[in-house]
């Protein structure tokens, strides 16, 4: 039986008698589909396949099921009201009162008084399965609108994250142009004072303990120098690779970043080989650096172990390729979930929430791939493993050959 046939099938339910087959023989042959029931509990079953109409005689209400049959038309979803035609005997019924209950909880009730002609039977069916069919168009607008509402709600989300991903970059934008521009400001009256200090330092008539305050205030302002220096190169887009030294670049940042490192009360260990040279882009490879850092001080709790590293190391895979210069910023922090790897390197995904943009590693990914580098990540959440450890395969200078390891290829591992 298909499912319109289902839902417009009468469901004939009379425990005496002949009425049963008597009746579902009158309306097949007036094209109904009619299924007899054996009993309440066929009745109540079918009811939840699909109906279009319950008929019954007065003796099926009698039957001591009724209150389950009850409880199943109650149970109705607020636009059905499945027709209820009821067959009783002349004058007033013995059940009146059972009537009365039934009705209340189908809602649609007709009684009709036998000895009963069929063109009344067809005509109380055929009016029941219209009720019926107007039952089910409502059905349907409630889903239609049920499903647009839900439509409407999806768009209402993308519409709201897309604006928070706007204002995110539009501050972020704003802040670049603003540290750049703050930087520049700063940048004049800094090479003054420094110029200032210089000549202080090489004043011999100056007492000894001056001499030390000066000397301390030059190394300080040396190190806002670099800051600054540093954010404004971050603005700064090169076109053409230079020669550089990652391991001197590392130790810059490595430097900037002490103060940072002894606030988080982290203990950072170093095996950086010496001049390890590469053609590359130096500011934008301090930015990388500097992201990878701040995520591992991000990650790591008080107490927690950083580990830096850099040297020569080649394709365990394949021997005969050029060798990559190896950065590998590993730590001891919360480590990261398996199913957030993936999506690591997208833009705005960040687990920081207010405190984050999800760039960082978004920027480093753009800037490995720039230098044909690649990027590989081993990260653990267990309990006494747990840390991140990324790497990042800078290749070699090879004259005239391209590098075997991909544009900004990442992989993981857990
Ligand atoms: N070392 C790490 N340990 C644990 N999780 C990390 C580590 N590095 C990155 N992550 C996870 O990757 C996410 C994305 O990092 P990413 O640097 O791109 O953005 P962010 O740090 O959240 O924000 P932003 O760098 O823009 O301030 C982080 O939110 C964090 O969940
Ligand atoms: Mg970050």
């Amino acid at each position: 039986m298909g499912n319109s046939q289902l839902d417009e099938r009468i469901l004939i339910l009379a425990p005496v008698g002949r009425d049963g087959p008597a009746m579902a023989g009158l309306l097949a042959e007036h094209g109904f589909t009619v299924t007899l029931c054996e009993s309440s509990g066929d009745l109540r079953a079918r009811i939840g396949e699909g109906a279009g109409a319950l008929l019954l005689t007065e003796e099926a209400l009698e039957l001591a099921q009724l209150p389950e049959l009850l409880g199943r038309l109650q149970k109705q979803p607020s636009w059905s009201e499945l027709p209820l035609i009821v067959l009783t005997h002349g004058g007033e019924s013995r059940l009146a009162r059972l009537l009365d209950t039934i009705a209340s909880a189908a809602g649609g009730i007709t009684l009709l008084e036998r000895p009963l002609g069929t063109a009344t039977l067809v005509r109380a069916v055929e009016v029941a399965i219209r009720s019926r069919r107007r039952q089910y168009r409502v059905r349907d607008l409630i889903q239609e609108s049920a499903s647009q509402i839900a439509t409407l709600r999806e768009n209402e989300r993308t519409i709201r994250m897309q604006e928070e991903r706007l204002r995110r970059v539009e501050k972020l934008a704003a802040a670049g142009q603003l540290a750049a521009s703050l930087a520049h400001e700063i940048n004049n009256p800094l090479a003054a004072v420094t110029n200032a200090l210089y000549i202080l330092q090489n004043f011999s008539a100056l007492p000894a303990e001056t001499t030390n305050l000066v000397n301390t205030a030059a190394a300080e302002l040396a190190r806002v120098s670099r800051i600054v220096k540093q954010s404004l190169s971050y603005y700064r887009v090169d076109r053409v690779p230079k020669e550089i030294d990652l391991a001197e670049i590392l130790e810059e940042s490595l430097h900037i970043f002490e103060e940072k490192f002894r606030k988080a009360g982290l203990e950072v260990s170093t095996r950086i080989r010496p001049q390890m040279v590469i053609l590359g882009f130096g500011d934008e490879i301090r930015q990388a650096i500097d992201n990878l850092l701040l995520n591992a001080i991000e990650a790591t709790p008080k107490g927690g172990r950083l580990a830096v590293s850099l040297h020569w190391s080649r394709d365990r895979r394949d021997r005969r390729q050029p060798g990559v210069a190896r950065l590998t910023i590993a730590d001891t922090g919360s480590g990261i979930p398996r199913e957030q790897l993936s999506r690591l390197f997208e833009p705005f995904f960040t687990t920081k929430a207010e405190k984050g943009n999800g760039l960082g590693l978004w920027v480093v990914r753009g800037i490995v791939a720039k230098h044909d580098g690649s990027i590989r990540i081993r990260s653990s959440v267990r309990d006494g493993h747990r840390g991140t450890a990324v790497s990042i395969l800078w290749p070699a200078p090879q004259k005239g050959s391209p590098s075997h390891e991909g544009h900004g290829q990442v992989s993981y591992s857990i």
